[in-house]
């Protein structure tokens, strides 16, 4: 008891030091830190906020978005906690904060660039996202405050025992699936599925190249089973849309490929991927094992399984519990569901994460 408290006040006094008066001897003073830090980039399964700074429409900043855990919309598109939230909480982290925040710069436990909507490809949502090379942009960036206020040695050793977390690439399916099919069909899926790995490669080797060296990967889920896609493409039979379901396998098996390359090329680089297809499927086609009575139709939306995208908007129904159920809106999962995965990430064997899961990660 005595030495936590001792522990706690010794903290204090450096952080309040290195806030109040940026002294650079002080802060090396500073016993080293503890924890890993968490860098956050992609989607809309990681957003906690980001979009709420940009001029776009893809937002979850109003109700019903967020009643569960924050009793606000906080802007994450569920209506709760989402998987960076799990996961930190896993690792013993504060909830990482969304860059765009304003005011935001302390950046010792990490932070969130992720952005709602956002794809690999630039092209995708163009104009309403932060895209994937826009977020490693604010990640130099961030690098360039911690240089400024910490130095160079403190920098280099937070940034290489930093975990980074990315969720990327159902958007840059999903829009030309929903909206535009015949962009893949111009390239060919083949194709089309390459340029996206290949830029989500140039930008894992660039953030590589600026010192990370351990990364967490959420696979794509089964898009072809969400509500969106079958209120879209009209499915009244089965579960899931095949046509989405072979495009999304194309996806994650090049994903894997490109993985274990990587692993060969890059100095130090470690990985984990989650397996969210299997266990998103697993969970949709099984709803009851997990704790669900709902994995069809979404709780937030209207039309055809309430896969109108509209949660919150105008005309849409809410179910009377989102907790029975898996999807929340027409495409992004309930908190339940969230926590569900995040514990796959953090602590899943080798069938569902691999080489190594995210716990292992933060150990080494
Ligand atoms: C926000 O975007 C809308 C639609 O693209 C545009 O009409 C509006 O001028 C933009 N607002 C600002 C402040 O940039
Ligand atoms: C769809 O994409 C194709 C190929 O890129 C393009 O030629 C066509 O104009 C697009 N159609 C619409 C409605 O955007
Ligand atoms: C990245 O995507 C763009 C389209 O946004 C494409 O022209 C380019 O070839 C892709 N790069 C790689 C390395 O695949
Ligand atoms: C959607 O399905 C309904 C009934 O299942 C059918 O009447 C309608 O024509 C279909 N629409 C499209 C665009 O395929
Ligand atoms: C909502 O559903 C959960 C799970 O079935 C149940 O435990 C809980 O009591 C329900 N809450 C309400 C208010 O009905
Ligand atoms: C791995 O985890 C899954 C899901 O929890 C479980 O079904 C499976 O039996 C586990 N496999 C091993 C080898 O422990």
């Amino acid at each position: 008891m005595v030495s936590l408290r001792f522990c706690f006040c010794f903290f204090l006094f450096c952080a309040s030091n290195v806030i109040l008066i940026p002294n650079k001897s002080l802060a090396k003073t500073c016993p080293p830190r503890q924890h890993k830090a968490l860098f956050v980039f992609g989607d809309s399964l990681f957003d906690v906020g980001n979009n709420n700074y940009i001029n776009t429409t893809d937002q979850a900043n109003f109700a019903p978005y967020g009643e569960k855990f924050f009793k606000y919309p906080s802007g994450r598109f569920t209506n709760g906690r989402v998987i960076p939230d799990f996961i930190a909480e896993f690792a013993k982290l504060p909830l990482i904060q969304p860059y765009l925040f304003p005011g935001n710069r302390d950046y010792i436990d990490g932070i969130n660039f992720a952005s709602g909507g956002a794809g690999a490809l630039v092209e995708t949502n163009q104009g309403l996202v932060i895209d994937l090379k826009t977020q490693l942009s604010y990640f130099k960036r961030v690098i360039k405050v911690l240089r400024q206020e910490r130095g160079d040695a403190e920098t280099k050793s937070l940034v290489a025992g930093a975990v980074y977390l990315i969720s990327i690439g159902s958007n840059d399916y999903l829009g030309p699936l929903s909206q535009n099919s015949s962009i893949i069909s111009s390239y060919s899926p083949e194709k089309y599925v390459d340029m996206v790995i290949g830029n989500l490669t140039t930008v894992i080797k660039e953030m590589h190249n600026q010192g990370g060296r351990t990364f967490g990967f959420v696979n794509l889920g089964p898009l072809g089973c969400t509500p969106l896609v079958k209120a879209l493409l009209n499915g009244s039979e089965g579960l899931c849309r095949e046509e989405v379901s072979s495009i999304v396998n194309l996806h994650n098996t090049a994903l894997l490929v490109e993985l274990q390359k990587l692993e060969k090329q890059l100095k130090g680089f470690k990985y984990s991927v989650l397996n969210f297809y299997d266990v998103g499927f697993d969970v949709i086609s099984h709803p009851s094992k997990y704790g669900f009575k709902e994995a069809s139709e979404a709780c937030c939306g209207s039309g055809p399984y309430r896969g109108y995208y509209n949660c919150g908007g105008k005309g849409y129904e809410l179910c009377k519990n989102a907790t029975e159920y898996v999807f929340f809106d027409a495409v992004h999962p309930t908190e339940g569901a969230y926590e569900i995965f995040s514990q796959f990430i953090w602590n899943g064997n080798h069938t569902i994460t691999g080489p190594y899961n995210l716990k292992a990660l933060f150990q080494l």
